[in-house]
């Protein structure tokens, strides 16, 4: 409880000194092997904020297999040149022992069922466990003067983000939760700590998941039906690619919607959803409809 206690006090009191005569402060949750795609999170809190704290945890609770989570990429001294590069002003790297002194803590963020559906489904608890580290790390960073509080997530991540709205609205959390969009390399593909693992070939595979959520945003740009049954097809001729859900959902609430009727036309907003296996690697990804 000790250490706990000594590194939120140290990064309070680091954001309580660069905080001095300012009034915001931007917290940047991520687990660390930095890349573009934390960089315009780190930027947008840099943008919009006096302070810009980051955290750097690899988030034991959030992982089901333990091979998982030892395979996880880590390399903090790559990560603390990518964020002095972005202008972050603290970075707050705990062990686990600090974050969870107790072990594993016995009082949870419950998900509820946003957060039992899509990749709660294949990852049973994995919400539980990213929301009860985003809760505790939303603490930590809580400015110690009354001050703006925002933090920062990617919209690559949209049922994440959702859950994340959703606890700070329901549990009353005094911040505000920014989305950011996907950063994605110049072939489309959503950047990810896990595309390190995909093999050339599966790389290139892997575009067709972008490439079908593509195909649907341009017939929701023109107002027309969804062809879903023609995105399910292009990802099928891909051999390599295992798909696990294609769905068009409520932005919010990631309900489903009735566009999946092939004459109705697409009005409103949506998010359209996708998770797949390349390999043995799962990639996830999702455009804005509307
Ligand atoms: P991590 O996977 O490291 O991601 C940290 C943040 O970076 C998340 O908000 C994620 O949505 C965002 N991000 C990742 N790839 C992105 C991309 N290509 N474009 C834009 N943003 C991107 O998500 C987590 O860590 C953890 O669950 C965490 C919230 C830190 C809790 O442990």
């Amino acid at each position: 409880a000790e250490l706990n206690a000594a590194s939120a006090e140290l990064l309070g009191r680091a954001a309580a000194s660069h905080h001095a005569g300012h009034t915001s402060l931007g917290l940047v949750p991520t687990m660390g092997a930095l890349h573009e795609g934390h960089a315009a999170l780190v930027r947008s809190a840099r943008e919009a904020n006096d302070v810009v704290v980051v955290s750097i945890f690899v988030n034991p609770l959030q992982f089901g297999e333990a091979a998982d989570l030892e395979r996880y990429p880590r390399n903090l001294e790559a990560d603390l040149d990518l964020l002095a590069a972005c202008g972050a002003d603290v970075a707050f790297a705990p062990s686990s022992e600090e974050v969870y002194p107790g072990g594993e803590p016995m009082v949870r963020i419950s998900s509820g069922a946003l957060g039992a559906k899509f990749e709660g489904a294949s990852r049973p608890g994995h919400f539980d466990g990213a929301l009860t580290v985003v809760a505790k790390l939303l603490h930590y960073g809580l400015p110690p003067v009354p001050a703006d509080y925002r933090a920062y997530f990617g919209q690559k991540d949209a049922q994440q983000l959702a859950l994340v709205r959703r606890m700070a609205a329901d549990l009353d959390f005094p911040v505000e939760i920014v989305g950011v969009p996907t950063v994605r390399d110049a072939d489309g593909l959503a950047l990810s700590s896990r595309n390190r693992f995909l093999a050339p070939e599966q790389r290139t595979a892997a575009l067709v998941l972008y490439r079908s959520l593509s195909y649907l945003q341009e017939q929701a740009d023109r107002h027309e039906p969804l062809d879903l049954e023609g995105a399910l097809a292009m990802i099928r001729s891909v051999r390599q690619v295992d798909l696990d859900y294609l769905e068009v959902v409520d932005p919010d609430s990631l309900e489903p919607l009735a566009f999946n009727c092939q004459d109705t036309p697409f009005t409103g907003e949506a998010l359209a959803l996708i998770a797949a296996r390349v390999g043995d690697v799962r990639l996830i990804d999702n455009v804005r409809l509307g």
